[in-house]
């Protein structure tokens, strides 16, 4: 099949990647001639393991094509997709300006028949009226079907998840439509789910929404944990024992963070308002997020006394580990009230160094995990890379100043390091 992608983002670039693997003609439509300059080349703009290798075998068997123009990709193409971005307004809303520009573009290149799908993240409507859109703008005997088909797969893992996802959610009624996407998606032989637009919509807000909702509930449990001296870490194992709950996203920490988390919530909750839903389970949930960052910095003023002029070690600043993404890090919030407070802050991550620098111009980077410790006063963990799980905590005595651990992603054995005479913190235990 001849399918185009708009957006090379972690969606767009990965299922586009992952689909031109699978034997299809890809077009990807991007709008930054440098970033198309360098695609064309294999430079993928963003860290996703596996994905740059994928690429590249794809441009090298000529099945994957970077281009800025949308003729001829969309008129040639049996599926369109959009899978630009949905950031959030100040209002908490998805911004749609994106999604509604490019599907002008589109609307204006058809030729012939083509299914027309949003992999974007979008409030329950929006497909309707890039529907009209499209309607609006197609030429004279172009023909168009439209579909949502929301996208599940997370960052550090995608090439995985768009290869074996848990499910493929198709919310479309045209049967012509849904025909030729279980045919583009056969070679996945996930559990497919046939749904109008405004379940798929509502879909892809309601599971990110309930994964937040799992983190935020660690968090509470952990916090609850701490004040009556049990073990948060076993008590939430206990509960994920239970089949009915499961035992993923249910650890504790600095609070969920990314690109999508955050912003699919905060719009859940403004879908709900314009509907005359006061969503308040997710506004607790968001709060509880907010603390959780919050906890990290009280524990620091707990264990230093005054923060002002202390030296700060930050063993890594992505959201999650495997990405360099830093939308909505805690690393940003956790960073800046230290900075607030007088701290100076040195910090390692193994790849987002170069796009933390951004939300964060003024600390310190270093190289690895050693030099963050030099003269410091506290650590504090933030990324759970597997790169700090294996350090050598004799190395690291001997450089830092003080020995203060702020474990916030409970990775090490607090027994060890408090035998090594370490005042050890995690969250939760
Ligand atoms: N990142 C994730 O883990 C993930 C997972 C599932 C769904 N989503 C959703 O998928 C959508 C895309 O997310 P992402 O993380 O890939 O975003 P991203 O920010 O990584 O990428 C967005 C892409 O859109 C492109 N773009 C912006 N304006 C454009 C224009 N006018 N014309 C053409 N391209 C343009 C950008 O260049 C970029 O390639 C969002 O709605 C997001 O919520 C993201």
């Amino acid at each position: 099949m001849k399918i185009t992608f708009v957006g090379h983002g972690y969606v767009g670039l990965v299922t586009a990647a992952v689909f031109a693997d699978f034997g299809n003609q890809v077009f990807v439509i991007g709008h930054t001639k440098k970033k198309i300059e360098g695609l064309r080349r294999g430079i993928v703009p963003f860290y996703e393991p596996g994905l740059s290798e994928l690429v590249k075998k794809n441009i090298d068997a000529k099945r994957l094509t970077f281009t800025l123009d949308y003729a001829p990709a969309v008129a040639e193409s049996d599926a369109v997709f959009i899978a630009v971005g949905t950031p959030p307004t100040k209002t908490g809303d998805a911004d749609l300006s994106t999604v509604l520009q490019v599907a002008e573009q589109i609307g204006k290149n058809l030729e012939g028949y083509t299914v027309v799908a949003t992999k974007s993240t979008v409030p329950t409507g929006t497909n309707k009226k890039v529907q009209r859109i499209l309607e609006e703008m197609k030429p004279a005997g172009a023909e168009i079907d439209y579909a949502s088909v929301p996208e599940f797969l997370r960052e550090g893992t995608a090439i995985a998840d768009t290869t074996n996802p848990d499910r493929v959610v198709i919310g479309t009624e045209s049967k012509r439509a849904q025909e030729l996407l279980i045919k583009l998606h056969e070679p996945i032989g996930a559990p497919i789910l046939l749904t109008n637009f405004e379940t798929a919509e509502l879909i892809k807000y309601a599971s990110n929404s309930f994964l937040a909702l799992k983190i935020s509930y660690a968090n509470a449990i952990a916090k609850l944990s701490e004040a009556v001296e049990a073990d948060a870490l076993k008590v939430l194992e206990g509960i994920g024992m239970d089949k009915r709950i499961g035992n993923m996203f249910l650890s504790p920490g600095p609070g969920y963070g990314g690109s999508c988390f955050p912003k699919d919530v905060k719009a859940l909750i403004s879908i709900a308002k314009d509907n005359d839903y006061a969503f308040s389970l997710l506004s607790e949930v968001e709060a509880i997020n907010h603390q959780a960052r919050r906890d990290i910095v009280r524990k620091a003023r707990k264990l230093l006394g005054d923060v002002r002029g202390k030296k700060i070690g930050v063993l890594g600043l992505a959201f999650k580990p495997n990405t360099d993404d830093m939308r909505e890090a805690p690393s940003i919030d956790v960073i800046s009230m230290l900075m607030n407070d007088g701290a100076n802050i040195s910090a390692f991550d193994p790849k987002a160094t170069e796009s933390a620098k951004e939300a964060l111009p003024n600390i310190s980077y270093v190289d690895n995990v050693y030099e963050v410790a030099n003269g410091a006063d506290l650590l504090i963990v933030l990324t759970e890379w597997s790169d700090f799980m294996e350090i050598n905590f004799e190395e690291i005595k001997k450089r830092m100043k003080a020995l203060n651990i702020i474990d916030g992603r409970n990775i090490y054995d607090p027994e060890k390091l408090r035998a090594m005479g370490f005042n050890y913190v995690g969250v939760g235990r």
